[in-house]
C-alpha cells in the first residue's frame, strides 16, 4: 500500500513540471516572448509545448515565421534560448530554491563552487574535470577554459554546440545551457573549476575571480550555442 502511494506521488511529482504551466517562466527574453508569440493567438498553445526539446523549439519558431511572423535573427536567438533554458527538458529548479540561490544575504565567498559544480557539471565532465574523451571535453588544464573566465562564462550560460577540439581530441556535442543558475552561482563554478584540479588561472595575484556582475553583464549578451562556438573560435 505504502509503496503504491509512494509510486502515485512521484509520478504527479514527475508531471507537475509543465502540465500546469499557466504562465511564462521569469527569464531574460520572457518580454519578447509576450510581445511576439501573442500576436495570432494567446500564449495556451507556447504554454503547452513546455518541455519539448530544443530542435522541436527551432522547428516551432520556424513554423511560426512561415505563418507570417517577423522576427531578427538577433530576436530567433533571444526566443530560441528562453525556450530551451526555461521551458525545455531540462526546467531549472522550482522558483522559490532559485529566489534562496539569488537572495542578497549570501555573498559569492560563501557559496561553493564544488557543490554547483557537483550538482550541475560533475554527470558531463566527470568528479576531476577529466571529462570523457569524444564526449565531454576536460575541465582539467583546458587551454580555453583557462584563458578567458568570459568564454567560460559563455558556455554555462548559453550553452556550446559544434566541433572543438582540446589537445588532440575533438569533441561535436552540444552542452545544453544553464542560464537557469543565479549570477553568483555561475561565478562562483567558474572560479571553482578555473583554480581545481591543477587549473591555476586564479594563482597569480593580480587575476581577480570572476564576479556575479560580470556574469549579468554576460547575460546581456542573449548567444546561441553556436554563437558561443563563435566566440571560442576568435579566441584561436
Ligand atoms: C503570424 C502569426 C503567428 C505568430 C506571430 C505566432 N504564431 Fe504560433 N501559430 C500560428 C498559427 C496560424 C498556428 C496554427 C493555429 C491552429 O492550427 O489553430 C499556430 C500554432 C502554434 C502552436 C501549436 C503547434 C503548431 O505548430 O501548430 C505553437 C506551439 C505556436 N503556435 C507557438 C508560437 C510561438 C512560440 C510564437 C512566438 C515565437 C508564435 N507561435 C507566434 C501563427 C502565429
Ligand atoms: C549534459 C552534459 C554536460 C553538462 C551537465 C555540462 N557540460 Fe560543459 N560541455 C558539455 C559538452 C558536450 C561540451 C562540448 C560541446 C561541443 O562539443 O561543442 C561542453 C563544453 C564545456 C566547456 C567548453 C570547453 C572548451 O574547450 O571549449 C566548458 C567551459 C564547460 N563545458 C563547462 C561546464 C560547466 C561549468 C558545467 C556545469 C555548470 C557544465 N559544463 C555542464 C557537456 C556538458
Amino acid at each position: 500500500m505504502k509503496r503504491i502511494l509512494l509510486t502515485a506521488l512521484l509520478w504527479i511529482t514527475l508531471g507537475l513540471g509543465y502540465a500546469q504551466l499557466t504562465t511564462l517562466p521569469d527569464g531574460p527574453g520572457k518580454d519578447l516572448v509576450y510581445a511576439r508569440c501573442q500576436a495570432c493567438h494567446d500564449l495556451g498553445y507556447v504554454l503547452d509545448s513546455a518541455g519539448i526539446d530544443r530542435s522541436a523549439w527551432i522547428d516551432t519558431i520556424r513554423s511560426m515565421e512561415d505563418a507570417g511572423m517577423e522576427i531578427t535573427p538577433e530576436e530567433f536567438d533571444i526566443l530560441l534560448n528562453y525556450f530551451v533554458t526555461y521551458m525545455g527538458p531540462n526546467p531549472p529548479p522550482p522558483p522559490d530554491q532559485e529566489q534562496r540561490a539569488e537572495t542578497p544575504t549570501a555573498p559569492t565567498s560563501q557559496l561553493d563552487g564544488s557543490k554547483v559544480y557537483a550538482q550541475n557539471c560533475a554527470a558531463c565532465h566527470q568528479a576531476e574535470g577529466q571529462g570523457v574523451p569524444g564526449a565531454f571535453p576536460p575541465l582539467a588544464k583546458n587551454p580555453k577554459l583557462l584563458a578567458d573566465p568570459d568564454y567560460a562564462a559563455l558556455v554555462v550560460l548559453f550553452g556550446l554546440q559544434g566541433p572543438i577540439q582540446v589537445g588532440e581530441q575533438t569533441y561535436n556535442g552540444a552542452m545544453p545551457p544553464f542560464g537557469h543558475l543565479s549570477d553568483a552561482q555561475i561565478a562562483a563554478v567558474i572560479n571553482f573549476v578555473r583554480s581545481s584540479w591543477g587549473n591555476d588561472a586564479l594563482a597569480k595575484e593580480e587575476t581577480k575571480p570572476l564576479a556575479p556582475e560580470d556574469v549579468a553583464r554576460l547575460r546581456e549578451k542573449g548567444l546561441s550555442p553556436r554563437q558561443v562556438l563563435e566566440y571560442r573560435k576568435r579566441m584561436e
